[in-house]
């Protein structure tokens, strides 16, 4: 009996034993095949092999990854995929497949990856930049196109940027008429955040005063913030490496401080009794719609705000640094500074300063900003994307949640859309009918499809009028001992591609210097004091140039008022009304000691 039992027993066990061998190997032949047709449908594109939970991570350096995508898409492919902690992403590198994933599938391709600081910043995506696709984003983003970037608004905003245009041509002028270099670096952005704190906000802060600064490097701080990898945002069981960083605190910090700046702004646009500027700016045009009630969503004051920031951070960092680099490439090409000079001088004629309606007739300058933003678009990733559903690019299946970044950079040097892509060429831009309106996929610096943006007007009609009366205004020259192939093209680590060495450069008075018709007179021998306003009485072809030039003169007359009388500051030598200085007597008052 013992032994029956013991063989039945041991019988049975063997036979348990099969069928759990049996049953082992039906269920991995099951998911093998279940595997192997899955590869085959939808192998993933190649990309570098990671580690187990951070998968790419370490390879990454968030300071120049525009540029380690570049050189990964060449040693793997157009599309290559990356794995982002425990976020697969893929990477595009051509035009045909930019266009896969911003026009053919933008439906399925417009997410925005939740990420920490973006959230914070943007008060949980109730911004346009890094709102999820809904109709929330929907709603604001008409909003905005309709009562805040449409031509006829960025038109209302024309008689503020030429009146800061004027003030940047009067600061260059007291550098020029001292022979003291400019950095261009500081002025340009000085001038754009103040374009857009005024078109913005209404205010106009006191140069270099506190507030400008502080409100500066609060945005420095968002930017560098936004920029910054978080490990919680790919491995979110590690979410404590950034508290240990201190990373969350610095978000937190940036946030209160930016929340107080924004709610100050609101309430002084909402107290009735603050000297309220004529023209509305746009937090007056969002306040006035919340107030309306008419909207199809309800604006409230926290979507005010994030709207607010993508405004300042939109703006100005992108229209400073592109102005940068379009005279960082002219002072490298003087060939094409010659030419863009003399289009736009010819057809100023003896215009002193150029008005925005006449900007669009320089063609030549218009390519010169294009080619510049080819070479050096200010965000070289555009803002990356998420698959919202599977769907198939360059022929690999990408599954929901997966990280899209654009290499618009590597896209902007692909050799097999562009010649010579590292040369800087505007005239390749000239006759062409690639635009920037997000058609031609071989050239996106403002992005495409739904997510493209919407600044683009205004970003271009402040691009312009600076361009043209930097360049109609002064000749450029570089400091003594410089070369053109001193000047570097370096980069500041970021979002957006900023110049890391400061551009400084000479600026000479151009009119006064060639509209003489005698002899060529130094540009600076107004400004630079008694002896030469003594040389200047002799001259009596400088003095009719002068004359001739009084409305460029009409921005240079503090300098030369307070030359003229040093106990009268520059600030309060304002410029005089223009019968006074068309009228010969006055100069001779003016630069003869009356
Ligand atoms: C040279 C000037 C500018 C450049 C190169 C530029 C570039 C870009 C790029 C590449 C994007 C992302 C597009 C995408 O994801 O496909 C973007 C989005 C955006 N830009 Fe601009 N921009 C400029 C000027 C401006 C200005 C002046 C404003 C506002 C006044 C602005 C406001 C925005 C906003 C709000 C978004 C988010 C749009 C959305 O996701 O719905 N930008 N910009």
């Amino acid at each position: 009996m013992i032994s029956f039992q013991h063989s039945l027993s041991s019988h049975m066990l063997s036979s348990l034993v099969l069928i759990i061998c049996l049953s082992f190997l039906v269920f991995s032949l099951f998911f093998f095949f279940q595997n192997l047709k899955s590869l085959k449908k939808s192998p993933r594109p190649p990309g570098p092999r990671g580690l187990p939970i951070i998968g790419n991570l370490h390879q990454l350096d968030s300071s120049s990854l525009y540029l380690q995508l570049w050189q990964l898409s060449k040693k793997y492919s157009p599309i290559f995929s990356l794995q982002l902690g425990l976020r697969p992403a893929i990477v595009i590198s051509s035009p045909k497949l930019a266009k896969e994933v911003m026009k053919d599938h933008d439906l399925e391709c417009c997410e925005r990856p939740k990420l920490l600081s973006q959230q914070k910043m943007s008060y949980n995506g109730s911004d346009l930049a890094f709102s999820p696709y809904n109709n929330y984003w929907k709603e604001i983003r008409k909003i905005c196109v309709v009562h805040i970037f449409s031509s006829k608004r960025v038109s209302c905003f024309s008689s503020i940027r030429q009146f800061e245009v004027k003030q940047m041509i009067e600061k260059i002028s007291r550098h020029a008429s001292c022979s003291e270099v400019t950095n261009l670096n500081e002025v340009l952005t000085s001038l754009t955040s103040t374009i857009i704190c005024r078109i913005a906000l209404g205010r106009r802060y006191e140069e270099e005063g506190t507030e400008t600064s502080m409100l500066h490097e609060l945005l420095q701080e968002l930017e560098v913030l936004l920029g910054t990898f978080f490990v919680s945002d790919f491995i979110p069981f590690m979410g404590w490496i950034d508290r240990l960083r201190g990373l969350e605190a610095r978000v937190e910090r940036n946030f209160r401080e930016l929340d107080k700046f924004y709610q100050e702004v609101i309430d002084e646009h909402m107290d009735s009794d603050s000297n309220a500027p004529e023209e509305e700016d746009i937090v007056d045009i969002l306040l006035r719609l919340k107030n309306q009630h008419s909207l199809s969503i309800d604006l409230t004051t926290d979507n005010i705000k994030a709207v607010i920031m993508n405004i300042l951070l939109g703006a100005t960092d992108t229209t400073a640094v592109t102005t940068v680099w379009v005279m960082t490439e002219l002072m490298k090409n003087p060939r094409v500074m010659k030419k863009v000079q003399e289009e736009i001088r010819s057809l100023s004629g003896r215009k002193a300063f150029i008005e925005e309606d006449e900007v669009q007739n320089f063609s030549y300058l218009r390519a010169v900003i294009k080619e510049t933003l080819r070479l050096h678009l200010p965000a070289p990733l555009l803002i990356p994307r998420e698959t919202s559903k599977k769907c198939v690019i360059g022929g690999y299946e990408i599954p929901a949640k997966t990280f899209i970044y654009v290499n618009a950079w590597a896209i902007h040097r692909d050799p097999v859309a562009w010649k010579d892509p590292e040369e800087f060429i505007p005239e390749r831009f000239l006759n062409s009918k690639i635009d920037l309106h997000g058609q031609h996929f071989e050239f996106i610096p403002f992005g495409a499809g739904r997510k493209m943006c919407p600044g683009l007007h205004m970003g271009f009609a402040t691009l312009d009028i600076i361009l043209a009366n930097l360049l109609n205004f002064f000749d450029w020259e570089l400091p003594a001992g410089m070369k053109k192939e001193d000047i570097d093209t370096e980069v500041l680590p970021g979002i957006t591609q900023r110049k890391k060495n400061h551009l400084c450069v000479l600026a000479k008075f151009h009119l006064l210097r060639n509209k003489g018709r005698g002899r060529q007179v130094n540009g600076n021998a107004y400004a630079n004091g008694n002896e030469h306003a003594s040389d200047a009485k002799k001259d009596s072809t400088l003095t009719r140039c002068a004359i001739h030039n009084s409305e460029l003169l009409a921005y240079h007359m503090p300098t030369l008022v307070h030359q003229f009388n040093p106990s009268i500051p520059i600030e309060k030598a304002v410029t005089p009304p223009t019968s006074w200085y068309t009228h010969p007597s006055f100069f001779h008052r003016v630069f003869y000691r009356g």
